[in-house]
């Protein structure tokens, strides 16, 4: 059974078609990279299934239920759309981690705020400590225990990037969403991100990478999208794609991607 459906999205930007007709379909444990020339409707795919953006047209569902409808009348709440967002983790290009709050504190903050909300006493001194007990196991599944009283300003890039994989985890999302995750890293901090994000997938998580690591995507993902002008111009098995690219467009941005080399 498919854990995500995406079906026939599209969005618009006043007169600019972003997005033209998007269908996808995700089973648990997939990993799917998209890939794609800037300005192609990457980050605003990811916006729309997370409830970022609102599509004009389409439908997603997550184990079978409707999330979202563009055609139905009734305007999303956002106690609901703040429901539908917890099916997704989310870690941007930019790491937003809250300067103000230690490394522990980021990653505790919002699961404090759901799970522990109204409790009093012991019950709530045992979610919190609970809490406070998944943050430290995350921390050293990326690495950083050590670091846990550091403020993010006293991070490395690719260290903060950790931190918020962490977070992003700390709700136990069904599928966890990256956007260029290595983007804003200089190059010798991405390896350290891309290598927590394959360890991830031992765990039979979800994930959507959004990303320009040719090699990253072609040896961690389980299928490939390659969208081009709003629309999946090519989709399939890493090694088919990567190796025998159908399309004249995947064709042409492969070679100019390996250019940058
Ligand atoms: N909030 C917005 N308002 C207007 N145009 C936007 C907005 N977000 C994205 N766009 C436009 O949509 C197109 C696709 O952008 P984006 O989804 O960010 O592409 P990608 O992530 O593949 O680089 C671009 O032309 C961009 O300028
Ligand atoms: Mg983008």
């Amino acid at each position: 059974m498919a854990i995500l459906e995406v079906k026939n999205i599209h969005k618009s930007f006043g007169k600019e078609q972003v997005l033209k007709g998007i269908d996808l379909s995700l089973e648990k444990g997939e990993v799917l990279a998209i890939i794609g020339s800037s300005g192609s409707g990457k980050t605003t795919l990811l916006r729309c299934i997370n409830f970022l953006e609102r599509a004009d047209k389409g439908e997603i569902c997550v184990n079978s239920q409707v999330i979202f409808d563009a055609q139905r009348e009734k305007k999303y709440t956002e106690a609901e759309i703040r429901r539908s967002r917890l099916n997704f983790g989310l870690v941007f290009q930019q790491f937003n981690l809250f300067p103000q709050y230690t490394v522990h504190r980021n990653l505790t903050l919002a699961a404090e705020m759901l799970e522990a909300k109204g409790l009093k006493g012991e019950d709530k001194k045992r979610v919190l400590s609970e809490i406070a007990s998944r943050a430290d196991k995350l921390l050293e599944q990326v690495g950083l225990s050590e670091k846990k009283g550091a403020y993010p300003v006293e991070l490395s890039g690719g260290q903060q990037q950790r931190v918020a994989i962490a977070r992003a985890l700390m709700l136990s999302p069904q599928i966890l969403c990256f956007d260029e995750p290595t983007s804003a890293l200089d190059p010798e901090l991405t390896g350290e991100v891309l290598r927590v994000i394959e360890n991830l997938r031992g765990d039979d998580r979800t994930m959507i990478v959004v990303t320009h690591e040719m090699e990253f995507a072609r040896k961690v993902a389980t299928r490939v999208i390659f969208m081009a002008d709003g629309v999946i111009e090519e989709e399939g098995d890493p090694e088919e794609v990567f190796t025998n690219p159908k399309s004249e467009k995947l064709r042409s941005f492969l070679s100019s991607s390996l250019e940058k080399f």
